[in-house]
């Protein structure tokens, strides 16, 4: 089988770079204390930062929701698929965006990869322009090939060269596009700039907030909350997976934006709307956010945080100019960084090392991301694990 053998010889071509993937079997809930291929480890690597993928009013909730609603949506939102649980959660978020986008409506979509398709080839076509930001998540480059508009990319944070673009362009529709929280670095794009910027040319900002949404802002409303932004040029796109708990994105824009993309965005239309339980326990979910609870979890949340940066301030490795949940440590080559992962494990510790093409070249990093479900005794395990293998020659010279 010649085509089998040409992908096993690529598959070995990964290896010989360190660059080979495998998944580890989770055996328990997401949680700091994870059962991971049968081995206890204690988990600095989901996207869970409020600690409430676990949790038991959410278990509950869905519980709910599925004798509610029954298991499955059925038929996609344009057939029989868009059920009351729905229409609630989409003017839940409409509301929460309200002081920021007038006019507001929303979307929920499977899953924040598809929200970002369904948005960037919703709004885009051969006849724009998409900015986009050099270290955008895959799902917004994947939209911005599959919408067949004039692609951009400009340097991370380089603002003024955004500008350039922005004047140079002639495109009838322009569109940039960033994610709010970097999600393998931990900055915050300067979304003030660069909405001034949108507002001056005419053009769409698509603010992707997967990692900012129910940790950044008022009673975690999200990044245009941190900034106190409003504009009808604003899209916004919330994940629900990560900080909600659950699974699943909106979008939420100036209504006539959502009802263009109802009538226009291919992965919102042609595909199986998500089980309606999941939109009943997401509204548990905005409650715990919103709620008391969800203050004094973010408020431990930038504990641990402030925790982890002062325990590590003198690693020879470099932490990233981070102020979020998302600390990543730089170790630069592919093999250092799978022999420190497999240093830290062997003290229980699961931080995955992170390689291209998901980072740039020579950028393989450790990414630590840090919960409200930790304690500051793990936060301590952590830096402590990290100290000592930072003294270590983990690649001596043959
Ligand atoms: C910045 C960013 N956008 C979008 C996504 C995709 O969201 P989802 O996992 O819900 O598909 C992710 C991660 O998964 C992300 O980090």
């Amino acid at each position: 089988m010649e085509l089998i053998d040409q992908l096993q010889q690529q598959l070995d071509q990964l290896s010989h770079a360190q660059l080979r993937r495998r998944r580890r079997v989770v055996g328990s809930p997401c949680a700091p204390a994870m059962q991971v291929d049968g081995q206890p480890l204690l988990a600095f690597c989901s996207n869970d930062y409020l600690g409430l993928a676990n949790h038991p009013a959410l278990v509950e909730a869905l519980a709910e929701g599925a004798r509610i609603y029954g298991v499955g949506s059925g038929a996609s939102h344009l057939i029989n698929g868009h059920s009351h649980a729905h229409v609630v959660l989409e003017e839940r978020f409409a509301d929460w965006l309200s002081p920021h986008i007038p006019s507001p409506g929303a979307l929920t979509f499977s899953t924040g990869y598809m929200a970002n398709l369904g948005v960037l080839t919703g709004l885009g076509g051969p006849h724009a322009e998409l900015f986009s930001e050099e270290l955008n998540h895959a799902s917004l480059i994947d939209g911005a090939r599959l919408s067949r508009s004039q692609v951009r990319v400009y340097p991370h944070g380089r603002i003024d060269m955004l500008a350039e673009l922005l004047g140079q362009s002639q495109a009838q529709v322009k569109i940039v596009v960033t994610d709010s929280v970097f999600s393998m670095d931990g900055d915050i794009a300067p979304l003030p700039a660069m909405l001034a910027l949108c507002e001056r040319h005419g053009a769409w900002l698509v603010v992707d907030d997967a990692h900012g949404f129910g940790v950044l802002g008022q009673r975690g409303r999200g990044v245009l909350s941190h900034f106190d932004l409003r504009s009808p040029y604003l899209v916004y796109v919330g994940t629900l997976g990560k900080a909600a708990g659950v699974a699943g994105a909106f979008v939420a824009a100036h209504e006539t934006v959502i009802d263009w993309l109802v009538n226009r965005s291919r992965p919102y239309i042609y595909t199986t709307a998500s089980p309606p339980a999941l939109s009943h326990a997401l509204m548990k979910s905005l409650d715990l956010i919103e709620g008391d609870e969800g203050e004094q979890r973010r408020a431990h949340l930038r504990a641990l945080i402030a925790q982890v940066k002062h325990e590590l301030r003198d690693m020879r490795w470099q932490l990233m100019a981070s102020e979020t949940a998302i600390q990543p440590v730089i170790i630069g080559s592919n093999s250092e960084v799978q022999k420190a992962a497999a240093a830290l494990q062997e003290q229980g510790i699961w931080v995955p090392p992170i390689r291209p093409p998901t980072v740039p070249a020579d950028s393989a990093r450790l990414r630590v991301t840090l919960s409200a479900a930790h304690t500051r005794e793990q936060a301590s395990r952590l830096t402590s694990a990290l100290l000592a293998i930072d003294s270590l020659d983990l690649c001596p010279a043959p």
